[in-house]
């Protein structure tokens, strides 16, 4: 029978959840009787939710990250009864944007667990979904404040990474090291100072020379522009020219213990947990968190089978984030990978959607067993051999994913899996059917398609040229079989 699609008068644990259900069943049902993906929009859906308005709320800015998930979309399935009995798990984490949702949703929060690639989004992730009393952050930012002034003339470690003297002023190392120091230096449990890396991480851009809009470093510089441009970048350029670093800290942290007030207060209420577990969604394991973003991999084990009751993700796009240039000054700066670039490159090779592929890999077609994809990877061939196998790889990468995430659900469990379609070089791949596809070759049932308009994505890279841009946002809605 078809559920209540009246709005009720009051939106309590139960009434939210039955008038998500039965926005979810009639969808479910229309694409049944049509196929046709349906287009709708996640944030007119939870516009009636005064609870679910999102700007700056809890910790969701403490730090930029590219490709954010638009927090509505977790919003809107943690506010279903498909979230089901186990944890929620992102195996995509990012920096925990669904984990924020999960653990402080009004009606229906939940535990939710992460697995991510990027060292520095562990770290985020960590420090965004762990709620720390305040009272404790000022005490220790003063602590803090205090072994930087002491340590302000004292020998520093200047990290030496490629390019620092052409990204860096010299004063703009100085300062930054004189934090990294004191903040290795402060005595406070790992959660603290995971709070603290964040401040410190979410500085290094704005210290740099690059142009903080643009999501893998470039050189902001007025000689590109003409007229009042010109003259606009300038001014910023002199602005930044003149940024200290304490400065800049001290705002951060008195920005970010806001937002940790914020976070601490609706985790009162809802006692629900976050905790990385994992590091690769193509074998998903359970490791304890250090802190600094680092797993204890000596006791690393499998994520047990049937142990998930949803996951709510978006994987990378094919080739369209760089994860690892966007974020390389921050994982330097913080020596979460070895000052050079050989680390930078092995580490890019191991991402879901790398383009670092062997010339062996791509001497010839490499099919991925889908029709759709395999057409497309044949086409794209023909001018460039190395783009087909960037795409071959990212499939083969996806369905191995896929399988996991299979593996892991209960039965009856769901995934959203959020994606997007990108254009690699001037083919329009269609990711939303061909990972629907391979997702039901692996066995799991294709529920629903939704699409929604991108609206803001953070430092998505709209200048990217070669990958395209990419305007909707596909949700597949997958279902684990009960037998
Ligand atoms: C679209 S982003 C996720 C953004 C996230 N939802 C958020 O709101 O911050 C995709 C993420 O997948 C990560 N990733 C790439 N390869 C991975 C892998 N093999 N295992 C786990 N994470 C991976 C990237 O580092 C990136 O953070």
């Amino acid at each position: 029978m078809m559920k209540n699609l009246i709005e009720p008068a009051i939106w309590t644990k139960e009434t939210t959840i039955e008038w998500v259900d039965g926005r979810l069943d009639a969808l479910v049902a229309n694409y049944g009787k049509n196929g046709e993906p349906q287009r709708i929009s996640f944030r007119a859906l939870c516009s009636n939710w005064v609870w679910a308005k999102r700007s700056d709320v809890y910790t969701h800015y403490l730090h930029r990250y590219p490709a954010k998930l638009l927090p509505y979309i977790p919003i809107f399935f943690l506010s279903s009864s498909l979230t089901g009995n186990g944890s929620i798990l992102d195996p995509f984490a990012g920096t925990g944007t669904v984990a924020v949702e999960a653990i402080t949703h009004f009606t229906n929060p939940k535990d939710c667990k992460l697995v991510e690639i990027n060292p520095l989004a562990r770290l985020i992730s960590a420090a965004k979904t762990t709620p720390i009393d305040p009272s404790i952050l000022e005490k220790k930012s003063l602590e803090l404040f205090s072994i930087i002034e002491k340590n302000r003339l004292s020998n520093l470690q200047i990290p030496d990474f490629p390019a620092i003297d052409f990204w860096f002023r010299k004063d703009a190392q100085k300062g930054l090291s004189t934090i990294r120091t004191a903040i290795e230096l402060l005595n406070a449990d790992f959660q603290v100072k995971d709070f603290f890396w964040v401040c410190f991480s979410s500085i290094i851009r704005d210290m740099s020379r690059a142009d903080p809009k643009v999501s893998p470093p470039v050189l902001l510089s007025a000689s590109k522009f003409a007229g009042k441009q010109k003259e606009y970048i300038q001014t910023w350029v002199n602005k930044k020219n003149r940024y200290k670093a304490n400065v800049l800290f001290s705002n951060a942290v008195k920005k970010n213990i806001a937002r940790m007030k914020r976070l601490w207060d609706a985790c009162q209420l809802s006692n629900r947990q976050s905790t990385i577990i994992g590091h690769d969604a193509r074998n998903l394991t359970k490791s304890p968190y250090l802190g600094k973003g680092m797993l204890d991999l000596s006791s690393e084990t499998k994520l047990r089978q049937n142990s998930i009751g949803m996951v709510i993700t978006s994987p990378p796009y094919i080739n369209a984030q760089k994860y690892t240039r966007a974020t390389k000054f921050e994982l330097w700066w913080l020596g979460l990978l070895e000052p050079n670039s050989k680390a930078l490159v092995d580490y890019d090779k191991n991402l879901v959607g790398t383009e670092r592929i062997l010339y062996d890999e791509y001497n010839e077609v490499q099919t991925v067993n889908n029709q759709t994809a395999d057409t497309f990877i044949a086409k794209i061939y023909e001018t460039d051999p190395h783009k087909a196998a960037v795409v071959s790889k990212y499939f083969k990468d996806m369905r191995v994913s896929l399988k996991e995430i299979k593996r892991v659900l209960q039965p009856g469990g769901y995934c959203a899996l959020v994606v997007g379609n990108n254009i690699v070089f001037k083919q329009s791949i269609p990711n939303n059917q061909i990972l629907a596809e391979i997702a039901q070759d692996e066995g799991l049932t294709l529920n629903l398609m939704l699409v929604d308009e991108i609206r803001s994505r953070g430092l998505i890279t709209k200048r990217h040229e070669s990958a395209g841009i990419i305007a909707d946002e596909w949700v597949l809605l997958l279902q684990k079989p009960m037998m």
